[in-house]
């Protein structure tokens, strides 16, 4: 397994469970996208008008999440801050009330459980959230969970269940003939294996030695989120998103009283820098939904890179290439889709199937496409950088 992030200890513990032997090789586990996240479960509100396809998907992972939950809790002894919260998407305007009243009738005709609330309804269910807003869409089965605890309490599961996990960068795929049977670490050893599984996010195109038709068709986009924490009663005992002038901002808040508002999304390559008008942007969109939030410590800024493939979607199951499987290209949906990849992938490695859930997702779906730009253009291997994450120490250090 290559990558420890939540998706690659998803896979790692569950196909652990399923009796195989299973190696992680991550210099810095959950260092990337897990630790930026927000952690919303959100098929409704996170669904884009052309996802269709993801939809059902998203939702399966959703229905899994109670019991992976439950299981994971249970053999890490950590909790991972699933809150059954719901999730409301605050209209900025009236122009904005008519597209989430659009978004609404979309979501009823898929059968997805969605509801209307006027501007009085909103501020009695929020009461922290803006006097002039226009109302909301009320998405009620879309939660969260706490992605950096979710992360440890995969990485205890599988170090409990018997993974080894290797400290080290992933250089360069072993191949024999067409086939991958290992990986060369960025320290020279090699370790070899009946199949690799490449769970690498944002980096799974930078590993050297595939044939660039192979290279996996993802790239980064950089997105950046705030940790917020607030004293007192809670701001928000739920999700609150919106788009305020067009500009989408979420706020996703904590059991422990903290806020992470989110995200910025930047098409700038492997650029892990915090960028000040992002920063700017997600805390001046924010308080305008939630005027409190200006109270607020701001504890942490963090940058990291979301795995975007060309149609959004994830790429889950065998490559084109012998030996290695892909469990990558999650984009915005990766701590949702956790459970449902994780499961899927380790039924394939232990009885050679994949659920029908997953089979839009096949990585070989973009052969017949043009070759991938990006995907091509980093054929030879680097080391994974690190997310950055800056606290308010660090960014006053810096300023001086
Ligand atoms: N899923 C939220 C984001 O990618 O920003």
């Amino acid at each position: 397994m290559a990558g420890a992030g939540v998706i690659g200890l998803g896979v790692a513990w569950r196909a652990r469970l399923r009796g195989l032997a299973v190696t992680v090789v991550d210099p810095e586990p959950g260092s990337g996208a897990s630790w930026t996240a927000a952690g919303m479960l959100a098929p409704v509100t996170e669904l884009h008008y052309g996802e269709g396809p993801l939809l059902a998907l998203n939702s399966a992972s959703a229905l899994r999440y109670p019991a992976f939950v439950d299981e994971l809790e249970q053999s890490s002894g950590c909790e991972v801050g699933y809150l059954r919260c719901g999730t409301l998407v605050a209209a900025w305007d009236a122009a904005d009330m008519a597209g989430l009243t659009d978004i609404h009738g979309f979501a009823r005709s898929l059968g997805l459980e969605t509801e209307l609330l006027s501007r009085r309804e909103l501020r009695a269910r929020v009461p922290a959230s803006a006097s002039g807003l226009a109302g909301a869409l009320s998405a009620p089965s879309d939660h969260q969970v706490d992605s950096r605890l979710l992360h440890s309490a995969l990485l205890r599961a599988c170090v409990a269940e018997g993974v080894t996990m290797v400290h080290t960068a992933a250089y360069q795929w072993l191949l024999r003939g067409d086939r991958v049977v290992g990986l060369r670490l960025a320290d020279g050893t090699d370790l070899q294996a009946p199949v690799v599984v490449l769970a690498c996010g944002a980096w799974s195109a930078r590993i050297g030695g595939l044939p660039p038709e192979a290279v996996p068709a993802v790239r980064p986009v950089k997105g950046q989120t705030l940790r917020m924490r607030t004293v007192g009663p809670p701001l928000l005992t739920c999700v609150l998103r919106g788009s305020v002038r067009g500009c989408p901002v979420y706020l996703v808040p904590r059991a422990d009283g903290r806020i992470v508002v989110g995200a910025s999304s930047e098409e700038v390559g492997f650029d892990l820098r915090p960028r000040a008008g992002a920063v700017y942007e997600l805390l001046r969109d924010a308080q305008a939904l939630v005027p409190g939030l200006g109270e607020a410590e701001l504890e942490e800024i963090s940058t990291s890179l979301r795995p975007a493939s060309p149609d959004n979607a994830p790429l889950i199951g065998p490559s084109r290439v012998p030996g290695l499987v892909l469990a990558t290209g999650h984009y915005r949906n990766g701590v949702l889709l956790t459970p449902v990849t994780a499961d899927a992938i380790a039924g394939l490695l232990a009885d050679g199937t994949l659920p029908d859930e997953v089979a839009p997702f096949s990585p070989t779906r973009f052969d017949q496409a043009t070759a991938f730009p990006q995907a091509t253009a980093f054929p030879q291997a680097t080391a994974f950088p690190q997310a950055a994450t800056f606290t308010q120490a660090a960014i006053e250090e810096d300023v001086g």
